[in-house]
């Protein structure tokens, strides 16, 4: 099976190469990226073929690929919500526009996709779980620019399992719940909103600068361990009797719920067991901001996010069993 994997140098893509590569033998993968910093030691693989394209700028060369692989999963995006604020357009333009063209050719050549839709399209909706075929997408106003991002994946997730009906396309759509691992984000700039969460926090911990909690940080996420989640895409991958054709999956960890705060304090916590970052955790403060000072005004946040994985568990037979705070020791570990 050949496997296009676009946006592969990033933290999901680069999980995924890894097991790939590990496990399954007899898949040949063909990575584009920008970036292979996270990838480097696994590129002389001979299942691994390598390309530096910017699929922005550089998109015909891209149709080639398409052309020629089983399977397609277009993961290259903006992920990082300060971005959405402060620069929509880029964020339309590649997530939009460019994933567009590759969903485009893969209807067009009849290739399977996997499109890394979020859980960012359920958005302010109220429901306790979010279900992939009941609960609403519910986003703000047109000044809220932190929507673009929920609206750009939403609409493909629409344009996709429209080929889906009128051109029989193969699609399997995962939304991702705050996925978290080593190799998440760059850690190096500690600025506000340089990465997300988990990342930053330990970045402001390892740089010495005062933890912010936007908004008092009472908001919950489901964290869920990229290990977890690598395994639920394997078994995308694997489709086994076509059990994750024309599905939507949600990809997440009901039991990892955790407020942003708790969040905080629990990492903090553990950094003071480690010898690089111990002076700094024992002295760093945690602190209330107003979400407009954060991230602008253009922000607008998500109360709480819980996913409903009764479909993945049945059709994919997959279940989540990493607890959070393994998760955040092995992302320490990595780090620090
Ligand atoms: P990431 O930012 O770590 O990886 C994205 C990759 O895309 C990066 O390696 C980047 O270099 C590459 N890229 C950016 N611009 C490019 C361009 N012009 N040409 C080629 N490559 C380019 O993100 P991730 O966490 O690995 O997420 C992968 C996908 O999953 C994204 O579509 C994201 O929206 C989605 N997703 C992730 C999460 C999560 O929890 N990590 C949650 C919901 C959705
Ligand atoms: C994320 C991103 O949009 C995407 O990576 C992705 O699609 C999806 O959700 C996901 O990871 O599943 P969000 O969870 O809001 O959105 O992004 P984070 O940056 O991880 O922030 C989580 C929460 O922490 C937010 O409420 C944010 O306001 C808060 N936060 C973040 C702080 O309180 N302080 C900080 O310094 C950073």
């Amino acid at each position: 099976m050949k496997i296009l994997v676009v946006g592969a140098g990033g933290f999901i893509g680069s999980h995924l190469l890894e097991e790939i590569l590990k496990n399954h033998r007899d898949w040949a993968v063909t990575a584009i990226d920008i970036c292979e910093a996270k990838i480097s030691r696994m590129l002389d693989d001979e299942n691994l073929r390598f390309f530096n394209i910017d699929v922005v700028k550089e998109y015909e060369s891209v149709e080639e690929h398409v052309k020629i692989c089983d399977i397609v999963l277009p993961l290259a995006a903006i992920a990082s919500p300060a971005m959405y604020v402060t620069d929509p357009l880029r964020v339309f333009e590649l997530d939009f526009e460019s994933n567009l063209r590759i969903v485009k050719w893969a209807a067009q050549y009849k290739k399977r996709v996997i499109f890394p839709s979020t859980c960012e399209v359920y958005g302010m909706c109220e429901d306790e779980e979010f279900r992939e075929e009941e609960s609403n997408c519910v986003t703000g106003p047109i000044n809220k620019q932190r929507w673009i991002y929920s609206c750009s994946k939403q609409m493909l997730d629409r344009v996709i399992y429209a080929y889906g009906i009128r051109d029989g396309l193969r699609y399997t759509l995962f939304r991702p719940f705050n996925w978290i691992g080593p190799k998440l984000d760059d850690i190096t700039n500690p600025n506000n909103g340089s990465s997300r969460v988990v990342t930053q926090f330990l970045s402001n911990i390892i740089h010495g600068k005062d933890i912010n909690l936007v908004d008092g940080g009472n908001q919950i996420r489901s964290f869920t361990d990229i290990a977890d989640a690598t395994a639920a895409l394997i078994k995308i991958i694997e489709n086994e009797n076509n059990c994750a054709d024309q599905q939507v999956f949600n990809i997440g960890n009901p039991y990892n719920q955790l407020s942003i705060k708790e969040l905080a304090y629990t990492i903090v916590e553990l950094a003071k067991k480690y010898e690089k970052t111990r002076s700094f955790a024992e002295k760093i403060k945690i602190l209330d901001i107003n979400p407009d000072e954060y991230y602008g005004k253009g922000y607008q946040d998500v109360s709480k996010r819980v996913p409903s994985i009764k479909k993945a568990e049945s059709l994919l037979r997959w279940k989540p069993g990493i607890g959070v705070k393994e998760s955040l020791r092995k992302i320490t570990d990595f780090y620090c």
